[in-house]
């Protein structure tokens, strides 16, 4: 097998390979706490001084800086982020934890798991959690900084074994699941949507070797990239769509699924709606009618997934116009998979009388949102929220923040203004 490395393995190679050996050195975590220190003080110069006069290696006394600067980028993907070492590219590809292991349940009751592509150990500190681990990566320094990753959320259980390979060469027997994460980014560049490295059609392959396979790619997959009986789940951080993940047969549990997470990091939570998705055969088609007295904005996740008409039964709720994702009810119903609006007022689409009457609703700032229309949205911004309208509501009182929506109804132009519903009148 080419390559074999683990966590406490030595192999200098090129300089990246050897910055990151002299940094999981005893000397090398001292200068990462300083440089930790002199980081969130803002004194990197004058420490970086001192250190130098201390007789540390420039180079490593930048990667230490570097390091420190990540670090504090990752706190919002992980826990242990104080803990872990990351490259700038690894880092921006990285799995966050709470999706990690939200997805890494997947597995439960395999043996064996494969993490392919395993960059930093994003998946990997997930799914060795309850697993022993082939993780693959052919970046040296990536699997490296992986196995330590992995080693600072891992406190007993059996530690990954890595290997330096090109996922292609690597031989399958005796594994019971992979997980591949192809890169998108190439040469510091993101590679088109639906273009990875290795090829999606490639890691589909996979079921051949290994039923039980889930392939994460990017959240704007073309649907028509996935094939039969696989499951396409969309996964959101609160209203941030993230990425998608497909799911092989073996695997599957639903054709569509929106999984919207949130919580993190003290209540992590997942909350899941599943469906065929609005292309299958008897999908529930929405009704469609005139605004009730609350807007529904689905998350992102539900409407890739195409589950408006799931979600649309879950709440009761019709959609605004046939063609556009929002949904109305005549109640309020919270719900983690839409964000809920109360309907202030609601008009054809009229720049002026838009205006007039958000002068007489006292707002003063806006959240303006446009789906199914076209226009200059800042332009169109000035003209509703003159310089003078946003200093104050009249009467000099504190101004109201709306969400103003452009969009159609019935086909029509049309907007709303829309409070938060646990706002005033
Ligand atoms: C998207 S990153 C993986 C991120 C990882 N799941 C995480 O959460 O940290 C993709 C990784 O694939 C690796 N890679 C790309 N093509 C590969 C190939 N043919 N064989 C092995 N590794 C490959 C890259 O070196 C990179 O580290």
């Amino acid at each position: 097998m080419p390559g074999q490395t683990g966590p406490g393995l030595t192999n200098p190679g090129p300089t990246a390979d050897e910055a990151i050996g002299a940094l999981l050195s005893p000397a090398g975590a001292e200068l990462l706490a300083a440089a930790a220190a002199a980081y969130a003080a803002g004194d990197e110069l004058r420490a970086g001084e001192r250190l130098r006069t201390a007789g540390h290696r420039p180079e490593l006394i930048a990667a230490a800086f570097s390091q420190a600067e990540l670090r504090a980028r990752a706190a919002a993907k992980f826990r242990r982020a104080d803990d872990m070492l990351f490259t700038r590219d690894g880092l921006e590809q990285a799995s966050s934890e709470h999706v990690a292991r939200h997805r890494a349940a997947r597995f439960t009751g395999r043996g064996r798991l494969a993490d392919l592509c395993t960059g930093i150990g994003g998946d990997l500190l997930a799914l060795a959690a309850g697993h022993s681990v082939l993780a693959v990566d052919r970046d040296p320094v990536h699997l490296r900084i992986a196995l330590h990753n992995a080693s600072a959320y891992l406190d007993a259980g059996p530690r990954p074994v890595g290997l330096v390979a090109d996922v292609r060469d690597v031989d399958l027997d005796g594994i019971d699941g992979v997980f591949v994460d192809p890169a998108r980014r190439g040469g510091g560049r993101r590679l088109p949507t639906g273009a990875c490295e290795p090829p999606l059609g490639w890691c589909f392959g996979l079921v051949e070797a290994v039923p039980a396979v889930a392939v994460k790619a990017a959240p704007g997959l073309a649907r028509t990239a996935v094939p039969p009986g696989w499951e396409t789940a969309f996964v959101a951080d609160r209203r941030e769509l993230r990425e998608s993940v497909l799911y092989a047969p073996a695997l599957a549990t639903a054709r569509r699924r929106a999984t919207v997470l949130s919580g993190w990091p003290d209540a992590p939570r997942a909350d899941e709606l599943t469906g065929p998705g609005d292309d299958a055969v008897g999908a529930p088609v929405p009704r469609v009618g005139p605004p009730g007295a609350f807007l529904y904005d689905p998350s992102p996740a539900v409407t890739r997934a195409g589950l408006v008409g799931d979600l649309a039964r879950q709440l009761d709720a019709w959609q605004i116009d046939p063609l556009i994702a929002f949904l109305t009810s005549d109640d309020l119903r919270p719900t983690p998979f839409a964000r809920p609006l109360r309907i202030g007022w609601s008009g054809p689409f009229e720049v002026r009388e838009l205006a007039r009457r958000l002068a007489a609703e006292g707002v003063t700032a806006l959240d303006l949102r446009r789906r199914g229309l076209a226009g200059d949205v800042e332009a169109i911004r000035r003209r509703l929220l003159p310089a003078r309208g946003r200093r104050s509501a009249p009467g000099g009182g504190p101004g109201r923040t709306a969400v103003v929506v452009m969009t159609r109804v019935l086909d029509r132009p049309w907007a709303f203004i829309c409070f938060e519903p646990a706002s005033g009148p």
